[in-house]
């Protein structure tokens, strides 16, 4: 089969190996069920375990059943710009995070970044990855860097780390800080929520306004020298660290 096509070779996979990749079965057991003819490739019984086959291509089955290769896991780290919504599609027809990637696959950004907030945002098309993530329990450590209306005043960051009342349900506490400690206009706070517009309300709640908002980390993530608009692929082993 190898010889008669001409896709290109890193299109090509082993059969054995195929198989094991798309069905329950181990690699042995798969060899198996090549030597008992029981696998076709293009409708003609295959009883060479090494064949080379294309996935996008070649008919494969197994007891005459279409195996098809799984859908490949994506995880997307995105520097998402001001003036984009977070969302897989807008109603006004606005830009989204996703016309940004710019892929054909079916992709959710996990959580959101409000229209003007920039920075880091996950994208996937692994929605069970995207719902464990956003559950409470996970506690995701979620850090941004706010740039206020007026200097933070002291007794106002203490009360924000140790929880406010917002909308009848306190928030859990939180850590603030300041890069340059000469500059209170300027905090970096960490939280372990989600809530709808949670950061910004947290400091309207005192009377601040959030002239800026940035999203530098998202758990163990951060955005490394990903400019605004760029985005990169996640490894599994990067995204399954979330899990440890
Ligand atoms: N908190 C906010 O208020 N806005 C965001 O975009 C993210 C967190």
């Amino acid at each position: 089969m190898e010889k008669k096509n001409n896709y290109p070779p890193e299109n090509l996979v082993r059969l054995n190996k195929f198989l094991a990749n798309n069905t329950n079965f181990a690699r042995r057991k798969v060899d198996e069920f090549i030597e008992q003819a029981r696998v076709t490739v293009n409708h003609k019984v295959i009883l060479e375990q090494g064949l080379q086959i294309n996935p996008e291509k070649d008919d494969i089955r197994l007891d005459g059943e279409r195996i098809r290769e799984k859908t490949k896991k994506l995880y997307i780290i995105l520097n998402k710009p001001a003036g984009i919504i977070t969302s897989t599609d807008d109603e006004k027809n606005r830009e989204t995070v996703i016309d940004l990637i710019g892929m054909k696959e079916k992709l959710y950004p996990v959580g959101r970044l409000d229209y003007d907030t920039t920075g880091l945002l996950l994208i996937t098309n692994d929605g069970d990855f995207a719902n464990k993530l956003m559950h409470p329990k996970y506690k995701v450590t979620k850090t941004y860097v706010v740039k206020l209306s007026r200097p933070l005043e002291e007794k106002h960051r203490e009360k924000l780390m140790t929880g406010i009342k917002l909308e009848g349900r306190r928030t859990a506490p939180c850590k603030i800080t300041y890069p340059n400690k000469n500059d209170t206009e300027t905090a970096v706070i960490s939280i372990v929520e989600g809530r709808n517009r949670q950061v910004r309300k947290m400091f309207e709640h005192y009377g601040y306004f959030v002239r800026k908002l940035h999203r530098s980390g998202y758990g163990h993530l951060t955005l490394g020298n990903l400019a605004p608009g760029q985005w990169t692929k996640l490894s599994i082993e990067e995204a399954n660290k979330f899990f440890k």
